[in-house]
């Protein structure tokens, strides 16, 4: 959609350096895309739309990128904007980013989530199917949950549930591995134990949900934590590395009342 058809007049000139790479086995480099009369309110992933349109009308291959929601839950937005995943903004997902944070004349670089666990599918996106074998691990509860109101009949101390629904808000979508100099997945791993492990549900599985998920973590290949903080920054949903020590204390206590 145009500036004009927006219905804003300052129209915004913009040259994309896009990350293109046809599979994982291709060399990959940037390609270079001149867009203007691009509305101010348009959204980052709206320009890559129009950026299609007209590859596509020109015959030639569309860039590859993940969305769905567009409304910032689904965490399938994963774009790495001028060096930081999800972009400028604090707590914002790419699919929520939008240009008027940028400025008339601006270049930006577009890249994929680097991490050897995240292989590389095409241009912009990658597969991040690691995560989703990290919560078959232990992400569940066996509990008859039942509905809502057994839900609001089940005692949980304010201070419990206020941190279980903050670590619930992780949505999954790697910005934390993909900030990380080692590639880290303990935000993510750690939001997840966190959640199950603050709630009554949660804690028939607890001791076993911790080992068994921070194997899965390790044994997809992500690396380990130096208190970086960088995966809390890159975080659009806000969730603080205190679940990281949440995480290793029940894996600590996971692991010594296994043994005995
Ligand atoms: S912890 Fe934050 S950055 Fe990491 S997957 Fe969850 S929402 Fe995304
Ligand atoms: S497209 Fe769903 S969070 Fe961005």
């Amino acid at each position: 959609m145009t500036a004009e058809a927006h219905g804003s007049a300052a129209a915004l000139k913009i040259s994309l350096n896009v990350w293109r790479q046809r599979s994982a086995d291709d060399a990959g480099r940037f390609e270079t895309y001149h867009l203007d009369d691009l509305s101010p309110d348009m959204s980052f992933l709206e320009m890559l739309d129009v950026l299609n349109e007209r590859l596509t009308a020109e015959g030639r291959d569309p860039v590859a990128f993940d969305h769905d929601c567009r409304e910032g839950i689904c965490g399938s937005c994963s774009l790495v904007i001028n060096g930081r995943a999800h972009g400028p903004d604090l707590e914002t997902t790419t699919c929520q980013l939008h240009l008027r944070r940028f400025q008339d004349g601006d270049t930006i670089y577009v890249e994929p989530f680097r991490a050897s666990a995240f292989p590389l599918i095409k241009d912009l996106v990658v597969d991040r199917s690691a995560f989703d074998r990290i919560i078959a691990a232990g992400g569940f509860i066996s509990a008859r949950a039942g509905a809502a109101p057994d839900a609001n009949a089940t005692p949980i101390p304010k201070q419990n549930a206020d941190l279980a629904m903050d670590a619930a808000a992780c949505i999954g979508c790697g910005a934390c591995v993909a900030a990380c100099k080692n590639a880290s997945a303990m935000l993510f791993t750690s939001a997840k134990i966190s959640h199950l492990a603050l709630l009554p549900q949660g804690q028939p599985e607890r001791r076993q949900r911790a080992l068994a998920m921070v194997a899965a973590m390790d044994a997809q290949g992500f690396g380990a934590c130096t208190n970086e903080y960088e995966c809390e920054a890159a975080c659009p949903k806000g969730i603080s590395v205190a679940n990281i020590a949440r995480m290793n204390r029940e894996y600590l206590l996971a692991s010594v009342m296994t043994r005995s």
